[in-house]
């Protein structure tokens, strides 16, 4: 199926339509004002991936692949090997906004691979090869995305009741999203789920954008807050648990927000499937366990006071905000990708995905 311009449009991160700048959906003003921002410097694009103004693992990768284009378009030399050099600047500087995720540094690498290998050509060439390869990175996730959603929508029943956690829904991916995929997919053929959308605190992805998205959508979206989700799977409301991921080592340990190893060791303890789902460019080959993915930590203030009229602790209370957890891959029904379902053992059957 191909991807049309109008599809890309749509998408949280694209490319404007002059084709000169990057275009994102301010997600920090979410739910209530709907806000695009226009980015056209290496500063402006590393800002907007630090303060989450564009996040999600998959929305990073696409918006970083649209970024480091930009940067090679708006760089006046017309030496290949000078441009080469400040788009290898720019590309670990915009890396280095945000650690975990893993399809940042992939979208990076893989547009800067595209430049090397162009060099050859002169500047123009490598103008040409980075359009044409931030275009692809956009078109697979929406390809991908579609897949997985097919993939999860198998694993489900209509009428199931099924908690998510933080957001991987079209905000943070393209058109379907990741682990709201199959709910939304389900809902354009007539299945309808019961969502219950964890707030995750302390950034309100789940109620901000998860309940935004599904709202919309004419989802039956439940909003809860992060510790009532033991209560409603005690009650039997719960049939599957779908999350997304930030990387995934080779192992099937993988990152995904801070609460998502909660949920899954509140699944097990009452025999409910816990699937996580992502595409391939979220597989981590070189990260060989959930030890070795490093885990960003944020600034206090956001458990402090953000959205809260006044402060909701002393100012010189320690606080500790991993951004992140790690899923032990123990605690794993499945991994969902744009290549099928892959159950345990997780260490073998995700070399398959590669090896094809
Ligand atoms: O800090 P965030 O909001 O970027 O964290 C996002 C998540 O943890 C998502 O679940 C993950 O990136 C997958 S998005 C398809």
């Amino acid at each position: 199926m191909s991807v049309t311009q109008e599809e890309r449009m749509s998408c949280s991160a694209h490319l404007s339509g002059d084709g000169r700048s990057v275009v994102i959906l301010d997600q920090r003003q979410l739910p209530n004002r709907e806000v695009w921002l226009t980015l056209d410097t290496a500063g402006e694009l590393y800002e907007a991936i630090r303060t989450l103004a564009v996040r999600g693992a998959p929305a990073i990768g696409i918006c970083a692949g649209y970024g480091m284009y930009v940067l090679a378009l708006r760089d006046p030399t017309e030496d290949a090997e000078e441009l080469l050099a400040a788009l290898e600047r720019a590309g670990e500087y915009l890396i280095s906004s945000r650690p975990t995720a893993v399809n940042l540094a992939w979208a990076v690498r893989r547009m800067l691979a595209a430049a090397r290998e162009t060099a050859d050509g002169g500047a123009a060439a490598i103008r040409g090869r980075l359009r044409a390869e931030c275009l692809a990175i956009h078109n697979e996730d929406i390809e991908m995305c579609r897949r997985i959603s097919e993939y999860g929508l198998g694993l489900v029943k209509p009428g199931d009741g099924i908690l998510t956690h933080c957001n991987a829904g079209p905000l943070a991916t393209s058109r379907y999203g990741t682990a709201i995929g199959p709910i939304l997919l389900g809902k354009e053929r007539g299945i309808d789920f019961h969502v219950f959308a964890d707030e995750t605190r302390p950034l309100l992805q789940g109620a901000r954008l998860t309940a935004y998205e599904l709202q919309r959508a004419g989802v039956d979206v439940t909003l809860i807050c992060d510790n009532m989700a033991s209560i409603v799977m005690k009650n039997g409301w719960v049939q599957a648990c779908f999350v997304g991921c930030d990387r995934i080592a080779a192992n099937g340990d993988f990152a995904n927000k801070i609460g998502t190893s909660g949920v899954a060791i509140l699944a097990r303890h009452y025999g409910i499937p816990f699937y996580t789902l992502g595409p391939r460019s979220t597989i981590d080959m070189d990260c060989p366990t959930g030890a070795d993915i490093r885990i960003e930590l944020r600034d206090g203030e956001e458990i402090r006071s953000k959205w809260y009229a006044e402060p909701m602790t002393l100012p010189e209370v320690k606080c500790y905000n991993p951004a992140f957890d790690v899923t032990d891959h123990e605690l794993l029904t499945a991994i969902v990708t744009d290549r099928g379902v892959v159950y345990p053992p997780f260490e073998q059957n995700l070399k398959k995905l590669f090896e094809e």
